[in-house]
């Protein structure tokens, strides 16, 4: 059976650690390869891990190579410190490293934005998770999968105090997020990864969204409607 050659982005993060442990569970995968900018400290015959500049990515051009990119990348405002740190890990990182990984060959680009994502949206969070999808799928890329996940739930260390009482505030309500809500509901960082790696599987063609109540049921292995068509650029 031929293997194919993950890369992975932000294999050191909540949902990126799901991907990556995972990947390295997934005969299909001959090889797993992340950019990270600290060495983890994970061995593994078949993971590759390079440890890279961001901000120098033409360095490590010839790194930047897979057949499925996985892109869990991110930050928060306060971790960032300004606007302008929080749009070059969430928008020119990935961005950057589409671009070199699809003219090294890549075929499937995927990566996770969040729910509400728009590149007008009137919060500065979502109008730049909403400008990568804009710029990804623009990308020439067989395959382009975005999952748009709502609060996420999981261990995170350090744990991040506003994030810990919306989990427990979302967990909390959940039971009421049903109908047109249900993608409002918290989902599990290790749901989101599982479901990454179900549609890696897949490869749907074209550029595809997952809102979090699909992410839920890929996972749960009960999906439900069909994806709503992902529309030309700009009409997200
Ligand atoms: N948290 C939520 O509730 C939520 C909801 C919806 C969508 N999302 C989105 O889902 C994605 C994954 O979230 P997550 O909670 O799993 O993220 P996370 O745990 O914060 O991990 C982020 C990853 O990005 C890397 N990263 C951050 N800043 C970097 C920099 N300056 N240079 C290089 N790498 C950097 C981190 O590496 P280091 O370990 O080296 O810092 C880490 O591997 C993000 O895009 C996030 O915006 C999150």
């Amino acid at each position: 059976m031929k293997t194919r050659t993950a890369l992975l982005l932000g294999a050191s993060g909540l949902v990126g650690g799901h991907c990556l442990r995972l990947l390295l569970e997934d005969e299909a995968y001959g090889k797993v390869r992340t950019l990270v900018r600290r060495p983890l400290s994970v061995e593994h015959p078949r993971l590759e891990q390079q440890v890279i500049d961001f901000d120098q990515l033409d360095g490590a051009a010839a790194l930047i190579t897979g057949d499925d990119v996985f892109c869990c990348l991110g930050t928060t405002m306060k971790q960032a410190g300004s606007r302008a740190a929080f749009r070059r890990v969430d928008f020119t990182y990935p961005h950057e490293i589409a671009k070199r990984a699809l003219n090294n060959g890549a075929e499937q680009f995927l990566i996770i934005t969040s729910l509400g994502a728009h590149p007008r949206s009137r919060f500065y969070y979502s109008r730049v998770k909403g400008d990568i999808e804009q710029a990804i799928r623009a990308l020439d890329y067989r395959s382009v999968q975005i999952f748009r996940p709502s609060l996420l739930l999981g261990d995170r260390h350090p744990s991040r105090r506003g994030e810990k009482l919306g989990m427990s505030l979302g967990r909390a309500c959940s039971f009421l997020m049903t109908g047109p809500m249900r993608k409002y509901r918290p989902i599990a960082a290790e749901t989101v990864a599982s479901a990454m790696l179900a549609i890696a599987r897949e490869q749907p063609k074209g550029v595809n969204i997952f809102p979090s109540h699909r992410i839920q049921a890929i996972h749960d292995g009960t999906p439900s409607a069909p994806a709503p068509p992902a529309g030309p650029p700009g009409l997200i």
